[in-house]
């Protein structure tokens, strides 16, 4: 069995990569989390890496994507997640590594892609929120989905509260894409998702209703 190698890329609080990590061992070893990139020295997603014996490079903003594309080039990852990576990846990487990387987002793709997710679904009082995984195309936030988890509003929430249920749903739907990569699940052809070889045309929806505030 070939152990797929997979790079973590990160801006912050590093809470998705510390959920991957802790989901590691469901993964029976078909993909291995071998190293990780920020570019925020202060994330505390660094502390998470090294206390688990996953070498970090940071790199200042100057030489952002140069020391990216080395550590890319260095790893030669077979899966690159992004996960709070907070930088747009210049469209040389995204081609090179086409297919590869996937990012998870704070809302229902196509609506709100960018900053301030929180804000604008309680603005429009929207009924339904979620998070998206998709594969990272060149455009913000864009990419085939392979993975949406929504949730019913219910109440008035706050932002704090609305974040809180947005994250425990993006920490049960990320570990099960990865295992599906780890499994050869879940593929990406000419911007289509495949799922156990067959074309999916509309994201696959996890529906969660055990999220209490
Ligand atoms: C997550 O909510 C993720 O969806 C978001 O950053 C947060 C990182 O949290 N990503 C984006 O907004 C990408 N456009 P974490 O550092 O605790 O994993």
């Amino acid at each position: 069995m070939l152990t797929k190698k997979c790079v973590l890329l990160f801006s912050g609080k590093g809470s998705n990569i510390e959920n991957l990590i802790n989901n590691q061992a469901s993964l029976n070893g078909k993909l291995k989390y071998v190293a990780a990139f920020t570019n925020n020295s202060n994330a505390k997603g660094i502390d998470i890496c090294s206390d688990n014996d996953i070498e970090v490079t940071i790199s200042d903003q100057e030489e952002l994507n140069f020391n990216l594309k080395k550590f890319l080039s260095k790893h030669k990852p077979d899966l690159i997640i992004l996960a709070g990576y907070m930088k747009i990846l210049p469209d040389d990487i995204v081609d090179k590594y086409a297919g590869k990387i996937i990012n998870i987002h704070p809302s229902l793709l196509p609506k709100y892609p960018g900053l301030n997710t929180y804000e604008k679904v309680l603005k429009n009082n929207d009924l339904f929120h979620g998070a998206t995984i998709h594969y990272v195309d060149t455009t913000l936030d864009g990419g085939p989905v392979i993975l949406q988890g929504k949730f019913k509003i219910r109440k008035k929430l706050s932002i704090k509260e609305l974040e809180y249920l947005t994250h425990k749903v993006e920490h049960k739907i990320y570990p099960i894409v990865v295992k599906w990569i780890a499994d050869d699940l879940v593929t990406v052809e000419n911007n289509i998702i495949q799922f156990n070889d067959k074309d999916i045309h509309s994201p696959i929806t996890y529906i969660v209703d055990d999220l209490n505030i």
